[in-house]
């Protein structure tokens, strides 16, 4: 709050002073040591709690980084906001709408009782239940075309081949009984399209992706232009996509927490467990953001505070 709020002027500041502001908070959030690293995944408990990432790209495809940005991390649920886009973008509107929802659950992003409570509906592609549900959408004959979409999807998003992280995968999928279980769950209220082991499973991997700061920032660029990548020039998903997906991360993004976060950082958002973060400035560009320490919600602390220095500084503030 002590952080000068820039009013919005529909367009980013001048390319230098852009670099700056992003160098300036990689220095005052490096040292901020709240939070805990992710430890339900067991080899996520060995990130570097040091590692502080912080990258923003502009729609006219310049990049500006500090940090880590160059570090290979697991995309985890920020994945759900770009499968989300491909799915939405293959089904339509109506239909993601109509059989995952688009309200937030209020509750943590693993919740069962959500499901309970409503009916047997997954609620919204953000939170686990809906993201299993959503990838199960994703048209295609069999397991194989169906995750093949889903990488090579991500990777358009990043301008680069994605590649999966064989520990991370290994990992998730020893220990993701709970996962196993909302699948289920959903099964049971007829809710899920394909069978529950190979929903789970395409989910887990694509959960597994590996991308840097840099790639988040291009990943989410690409939402805030239209679907346009704006390092390729490829139109990945339609620009209604991009609009539904940046409408449905502003309710839902950074789960129980999503009210607060529109209230001090004003822009769409995404956050994953192994720390990274993905905040999106229609018309303008995005943040991608990684450090390890995370709060109660599941999203990281640094990460959280870069972003909202950037959205202050730099008038990025949608309201
Ligand atoms: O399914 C899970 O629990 C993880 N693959 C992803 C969870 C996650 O990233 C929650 N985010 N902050």
């Amino acid at each position: 709050k002590d952080i000068a709020q820039r009013s919005s002027t529909g367009a980013l500041p001048q390319h230098d002073r852009v670099g700056d502001l992003v160098a300036h908070a990689h220095e005052r959030y490096a040292s901020v040591d709240d939070g805990t690293v992710a430890d339900y995944i067991p080899v996520l408990a060995e990130a570097d709690p040091a590692w502080f990432g912080l990258s923003l790209a502009s729609i006219d495809g310049r990049c500006h980084s500090a940090g880590d940005t160059g570090i290979g991390f697991s995309i985890q649920s920020i994945s759900k906001a770009f499968v989300f886009a491909l799915v939405c973008d293959a089904i339509g509107h109506d239909e993601i709408r109509r059989v995952v929802g688009v309200d937030n659950t209020g509750m943590a992003f693993n919740s069962v009782v959500a499901i309970e409570l409503n009916g047997g509906s997954p609620m919204n592609s953000m939170v686990n239940a809906g993201a299993i549900a959503t990838t199960a959408l994703m048209p295609a004959t069999n397991a194989d075309e169906r995750w093949a979409l889903i990488r090579d999807g991500l990777s358009r998003f990043a301008g680069r081949p994605l590649m999966l992280d064989g520990e991370v995968y290994r990992s998730e999928s020893f220990t993701n009984h709970r996962n196993q279980a909302l699948a289920r769950l959903l099964q049971s209220y007829d809710r899920l399209a394909i069978g529950p082991r190979e929903a789970v499973d395409i989910y887990t991997r694509q959960c597994s992706l590996s991308v840097t700061a840099d790639d988040l920032a291009v990943m989410g660029a690409t939402l805030a232009d239209g679907g346009v990548n704006p390092i390729t020039g490829e139109q990945v998903v339609s620009a209604e996509t991009s609009r539904d997906t940046l409408a449905l991360l502003a309710a839902c993004g950074m789960y129980e927490r999503s009210g607060e976060w529109l209230f001090e950082i004003g822009i769409p958002a995404k956050s994953g467990v192994a720390g990274g973060i993905v905040a999106i400035a229609p018309g303008k560009g995005a943040v991608g953001a990684f450090s390890p320490r995370l709060d109660s919600a599941g999203n990281s602390v640094r990460g959280q505070r870069a972003c909202a220095y950037l959205s202050r500084a730099l008038g990025l503030n949608l309201f």
